[in-house]
């Protein structure tokens, strides 16, 4: 007889299959040869039987404990010696938790059959009486459970994997739900963080109108006192009107420089030129430029400079914009009388300029927002005038140069200290 190629493949995969396991319980050794005798070349969907023997109850407990998969267990009643078979069937269904092994009693002692009682409460699912028993009926026996097993156990894994599926759709759902609750949170923070942007804005907006309004009232109201009056002024008064004009438009012209530097360095658009230079002549000069804004609020500035200073390379221009704002806070912010720390190091990575300063210091927890756009901390937003724009540009300047800037309050009195770290080899970050 000839198969085609794919029939070979299916015969292959039923050889491969395991046969289905039957376990004869019982201590006449006779019984066994006959059963195996009956049975021997029977196979139920292509899967032969293998048989397993059992003396007495101990031995069968034994193989029911170690193999999982029995199909049918032939079990005679009254075994010699030990348990009784009723005690076997507790210990298969209820100990065990095995639902699944067909029973099938078999007895040749009159009045053992099992009450109606018992076979529903164990599922008992066949009694032959020895006495009566024939060839055919003992096959038709085995064979039918059998069966009840293989459906039984396929019915079994079907609910398992629907039970396996459930379990993933939920996990799967209480992820999603999750998920949804994550995503919900980070909307609800984006909205915050954009209210509070657009607050800031609002307030940057009313800040800026004012801080528009001032000066530009000077340079009119002094232009119409000279106008009107440059006939009859002396020389003295014209200078001083044309001095405070003077003065307002350079506060006009650098808040709008400001807004444009930033809106500059936010779009990228700004370019560098990196030159060696020691970071001690710029402060030098910032010192100079802001001594008499200095000597007008009272406060002293004292440089701490570095012995044997290295060059590195920074864009000098927007180095000393940085030196200016942070200088220029820190006597904004200070009293009278007190005074300015500006201090040089470095260690083996960095050059480090700090900023220190007596005055009113920031509340920790805004320490990192007062680098935000038009951002005023709580503490001065009522009393000062500015814009929020200097630490930002500030900020985005030192990015630029792969460096670091943040803000702490003195831990050895009152006010703050600003710290920024260059890199002294900036290729090294790249
Ligand atoms: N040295 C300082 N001492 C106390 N507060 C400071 C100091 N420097 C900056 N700040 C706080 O940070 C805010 C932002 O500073 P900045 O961006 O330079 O804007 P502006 O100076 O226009 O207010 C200031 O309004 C102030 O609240
Ligand atoms: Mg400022």
């Amino acid at each position: 007889m000839k198969f085609a190629k794919e029939e070979y493949k299916e015969i292959d995969k039923l050889a491969k299959q395991d046969p289905w396991i039957i376990l004869i319980a019982d201590d006449e050794a006779e019984v066994h040869e006959t059963t195996v005798r009956i049975l021997n070349d029977s196979s139920f969907d292509g899967r032969p039987l293998q048989f397993i023997h059992a003396y007495s109850g101990f031995e069968t407990k034994n193989l029911l404990e170690q193999n999982k998969e029995i199909a049918v267990i032939i079990l005679d009643v009254v075994m010699e010696s030990d348990d009784s078979g009723l005690q076997l069937i507790s210990f298969i269904r209820e100990e065990l938790q095995n639902s699944l092994t067909q029973i099938i009693i078999r007895t040749g002692q009159p009045g053992h059959a099992p009450e109606k009682g018992v076979i529903t409460k164990y599922n008992i699912n066949n009694y032959l009486d020895k006495l009566e028993l024939t060839a055919q009926k003992l096959f038709s026996a085995v064979i039918t459970a059998v069966r009840s097993f293989n459906l039984a156990s396929s019915l079994k894994s079907e609910i398992d994997q629907r039970i396996a599926a459930e379990k993933e759709l939920k996990k799967y759902q209480q992820g999603l739900e999750k998920l949804v609750e994550k995503r919900t949170e980070e909307l609800h923070e984006a909205v915050k963080s954009a209210e509070k942007a657009n607050r800031a804005k609002s307030e940057f907006l009313s800040n800026m109108s004012h801080e528009f309004r001032t000066p530009m009232t000077g340079i009119l109201s002094f232009a119409t006192f000279g106008i009107e009056k440059y006939l009859d002024t002396d020389r003295e008064k014209l200078l001083r009107y044309f001095t405070k004009i003077r003065d307002s438009g350079q506060r006009l012209l650098a808040m709008v420089n400001d807004l444009l530097d930033l809106a500059k360095l936010e779009a990228g658009k700004v370019v560098y030129e990196f030159y060696d230079t020691k970071v001690s002549s710029i402060v030098n000069m910032i010192i100079s430029e802001l001594s008499a804004f200095a000597k007008e609020k009272g406060v002293n500035i004292i440089f701490d400079s570095l012995p044997d200073e290295a060059k590195i390379s920074i864009d000098s221009s927007k180095i000393a914009q940085v030196v200016i704002n942070l200088m220029s806070n820190a006597i904004k912010f200070s009293e009278s009388g007190q005074d300015i720390l500006v201090k040089l190091e470095d260690d083996e990575k960095y050059m480090i300029l700090t900023v220190k300063d007596r005055g009113c210091g920031v509340p920790e927890d805004e320490l990192d927002g007062i680098f935000d756009k038009y951002i005023q901390s709580s503490k001065t937003k009522s009393t000062t005038i500015g814009t929020g724009l200097g630490l930002p540009i500030t900020k985005n300047i030192i990015n630029d140069h792969k460096g670091k800037i943040w803000a702490e309050n003195n831990s050895d009195g009152p006010g703050s200290l600003f710290v920024v770290k260059l890199p002294k080899k900036m290729t090294a970050f790249f």
